[in-house]
Order: C-alpha cells, then structure tokens, then sequence
C-alpha cells in the first residue's frame, strides 16, 4: 500500500499572491489590488481607491507574471507532477463584463500552460482564487447579484476552450466555503458594501444574508460550469475547492459535541453538501433561518444544481480546532473559520494549530460522506525563515510539518480513501492571504522579497527544496 503510481505531487499558488504586474498587459482591478499590507495582529486595510503611496503586496508579489519560467523550471527540478495554479481572472476580463477576452491575459496563461506542459508537470487549474473583478464589485457588489453567473460563464467559456487539450483539471472557486464566515465576503465573493473610505479587512460590517445568496449564485455558476466544461471537452475533469477546517468537540459534553455538529455543517459541509450531491442538504433551512438568511431562488435553479454535480472534491488543510459550549472559551487567534484552540496541540507564529492527523481524519470523513477521489490541494507551514551567512535556509520545522501531514495522508490512503494528490501551499514563497505579508513564508523556494518593500525576487533554495525532491522521487516513501 501507498500512494498510486500517478500520484500528483506537486505544489500550489495563486495569482494575485505570486503574479504581479497587477496592471500590465490589459489586467484589471481584482478585489486583491486593493488590499494594502498588514502583518499577524495589524489587520491589512481595504481601500476602494488605491492611494499614492501606500504598500499593496500584490502589485508587486514576487513577479511570478515575469519569472514564471524559472519558477516553474525549479517545480520540475524538484520532480512536480502537477502544479496548482490560478488564473486571474481580470487578466482575460479586466473590469469582468467585457464581451470579449483579453488576448495578452489568455496568451499569457497559454505560456505558463505550454511551460508546464515541456516538463510533463499537470496544470490544475483554480479558476477564481480571491480575484473578483473589482470593476463587478462597483458594478452590482459581485456575488451579491445574479448577473455574475453570466459574467464567470463567459470567463469559463474563454478559459475552457482556448485551453482545451491542454488542461485536464479544473476548480470553480477558491476555498468557497470561507463565504460561511465574513472572511469570505471580500476576497472570495468581491463583496464590499463601502465604496467610498477605506475600512480595516477584518472589521467590515457582516450581512451573512448578503454572503449565502452569494454562495447560492457561486454553486449555481459552479454547476453550470461543470455542464459546460464537460460539453466543451469530454475528458475535462472539474472540482470543487473547499476548506477542511477540522473540528472536535472539546469535551464529551453532549452540548460541545451538538456545538460540534452545527460547527461542521455550516463550515466543513454546507458548501460541499450542493456541490457534490447537487442540493442543499436537509438542515439548510435551519441552519440559514437561525442567521436570518432566506434565499431567493429561481425556478429551476435545483435543477441546475442537479445536473452539475463536481468530479472530485479538493480542499485546503492547515489546521484544527474545538467547539466549546463554555462560553470562558474563547476563540484562537489564527482560525480563519472560528473555534476554540486544542490544548493537544501546538500553535504556529500565527496561532494556527498544527494538526496532521486532523488531515487523516478530514481525509476518511470527506470519502465516508461523498465517495468521490479527493485531493488535497493546499497544506503547509506559514513561518519565518532565516538565510545563514552561507545562504542556506534550514527550514527543518517546515520540514517535520510536511512529513507529519504526509505520513497521515498515507494512513488514510491505507484506510481505503481514493487520493489523487498532493500540492502544498505556497511551493514558493509568496504574499499571504489573511495578512497580506512576506515574512509569513511557506515555500520550499525563498524569494528575497520583505515588507517594507525591499528586495530583489532572487529565488533560494531551503532545505525541504532538497527534502521534498527526494520524497516526490521515492513516491511518499522516504520522509
Ligand atoms: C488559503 C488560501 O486560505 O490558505 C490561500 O487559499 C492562502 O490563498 C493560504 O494563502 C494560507 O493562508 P495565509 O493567510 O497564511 O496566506
């Protein structure tokens, strides 16, 4: 037993957190372009207007747009099979509701494609990956309105056949379940209700209504895009993206373990629930009543999401947490979906807990529920690295992070579950998505880019660059 022979390792980034030449060839405004930085306990700010001035990571990131090639170059000296990726969408629709596609975005994409394609590495594409157009934003508050099925349609329709014979893989959206909490609202869905001042990222007024009737037009465009990339080519293969945010009772206390119950629907659940089985699930109803959310739906909308259930089911994984009916518990710091830490478990710098065997567990609960190949597309250690005097970057913690979540992946594939792969987040040092920073590093390649804006991109190799080439070479059997 172990993992298949065609196993995708590989690695995982985003465009607005590695590109770039945020308005170079064509691109537009994405959602991200207007996020300035920020740093663990100094929340970035949004500011509708970019200011003169001001430090917006991702305009710069770490140049992946210019440098793609040696970047990609190093993934395939480590052995990559695969590399996630994303598209940004402004790129091939600049404001998002242009008619027509944006040659240099689509070319540019064909290039990064055609590169990985010389090294026998598999492009998986993630389609939307927190880069709403901000002009759809201005335009009818994104996700909020109806009118952004057709929009992502279009970009779909532009994406799937220029790419076709190419691209095999592909995710419709992005962690679409962090949409469950307000973090979501922004990034995943470009809503923003103050178009006129700039407001502190984790601090906008919540309208939860506002972020489920989004989710409703997000799984609708996620089936249709399912239908449409099936029709356009019989061998595309399209996922969805979740986070699995695994969560335990924190006593036997029958009241933590139904607090439990509840976490998991809203969080690990309810986005997956429509995407995988293609309808809401029974304790929607209740669920979005006790939060005063009521959706508006269309006449054969459920029919829709019928038809265009996904053919697998992809999800980040970082961490764990506990759900406490005592309300002296507070939630940690770090969790992006909410909870109480597990005093079990060790924290990382930014108070995310480290859990590898919640990473089995989340494995075995995904396949138990859906009996569909998963695949594991994001997992990784967000830490602070130090280049010696000699240039090496020791990064053992990052290290013993990856074997320990490797090793439980393993476990669960002898446990039955069908695992298509493996790309760890952030293959290459990049901007974080919380934070909005550099110091917070999960690459196996450095990148010589820090937050006051100084740097010069130069790409390192760290010590798990070496490690991670030997466990791709050895298919998962020397960690
Ligand atoms: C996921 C996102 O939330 O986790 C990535 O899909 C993100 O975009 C990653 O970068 C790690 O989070 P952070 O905040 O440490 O960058």
């Amino acid at each position: 037993m172990g993992f298949k022979e065609n196993f995708l390792w590989g690695g995982a980034t985003a465009a607005n957190q590695c590109e770039g030449a945020w308005n170079v060839d064509g691109k537009g405004i994405s959602v991200s372009d207007i996020c300035t930085g920020g740093k663990f306990g100094q929340s970035k700010r949004i500011t509708p207007v970019i200011e003169e001035g001001t430090f917006y990571p991702s305009h710069e990131a770490i140049q992946h747009y210019y440098r793609f090639k040696e970047d990609i170059a190093l993934f395939a000296e480590m052995g990559f099979k695969c590399y996630r990726f994303s598209i940004n969408w402004t790129r091939i629709f600049p404001n998002g509701d242009e008619k027509e596609p944006n040659e240099a975005g689509l070319k540019h994409y064909e290039e990064v494609i055609d590169e990985c394609l010389k090294y026998g590495i598999e492009p998986l594409i993630t389609i939307s990956h927190y880069e709403v157009p901000f002009g759809l934003t201005k335009k009818c508050n994104a996700w909020v309105s109806r009118e952004m099925i057709d929009y992502y349609l279009n970009y779909c329709r532009a994406i799937f056949t220029r790419y076709k014979g190419k691209v095999k893989y592909w995710l419709t959206f992005n962690e679409i379940n962090s949409s469950a909490a307000p973090m979501g609202a922004l990034l995943n869905q470009g809503i923003l209700n103050e178009l006129e001042n700039p407001t502190i990222f984790m601090e906008q007024p919540d309208i939860p209504q506002q972020r489920y009737q989004g989710l409703h037009h997000m799984f609708l465009a996620s089936a249709l895009a399912v239908q449409m990339a099936h029709e356009i080519d019989p061998e595309y293969k399209v996922g969805n993206m979740m986070i699995y945010s695994a969560s335990y009772p924190m006593t036997c206390n029958p009241d933590d373990v139904v607090l439990n119950q509840r976490y998991n629907r809203m969080y690990n659940y309810y986005c997956t629930d429509v995407q995988a089985r293609g309808a809401y699930p029974a304790y929607a109803d209740s669920l979005l009543k006790e939060i005063g959310v009521e959706i508006v739906k269309e006449p054969g909308d459920d029919e829709i999401l019928k038809k265009g259930t996904i053919d697998f089911i992809t999800f980040s994984y970082y961490m764990s947490s506990c759900q406490s009916s005592d309300p002296e518990q507070k939630s940690g710091e770090g969790n992006i979906l909410g909870g109480v830490p597990n005093p079990y478990l060790e924290a990382s710098d930014w108070g995310w807990q480290i859990d590898p065997k919640g990473l089995r567990y989340a494995l075995n609960d995904l396949s138990d529920r859906y009996q569909l190949p998963l695949m594991v597309v994001e997992n990784g250690l967000g830490a602070k690295d130090t280049v010696e005097e000699d240039g090496s970057i020791n990064d053992d913690y990052r290290i013993e992070y990856l074997r320990k979540h490797i090793e439980q992946m393993k476990l669960a594939v002898e446990d039955g579950v069908d695992l298509m792969g493996y790309t760890p987040w952030g293959c290459i040092d990049l901007v974080s998505a919380t934070t909005g920073e550099y110091a917070k590093r999960y690459g196996m390649i450095y990148v010589r880019r820090f937050d006051d804006g100084t740097g010069d991109f130069a790409r390192l190799k760290k010590k798990s660059f070496y490690w991670y080439q030997n466990v791709i070479r050895t298919n998962g059997e020397k960690l």
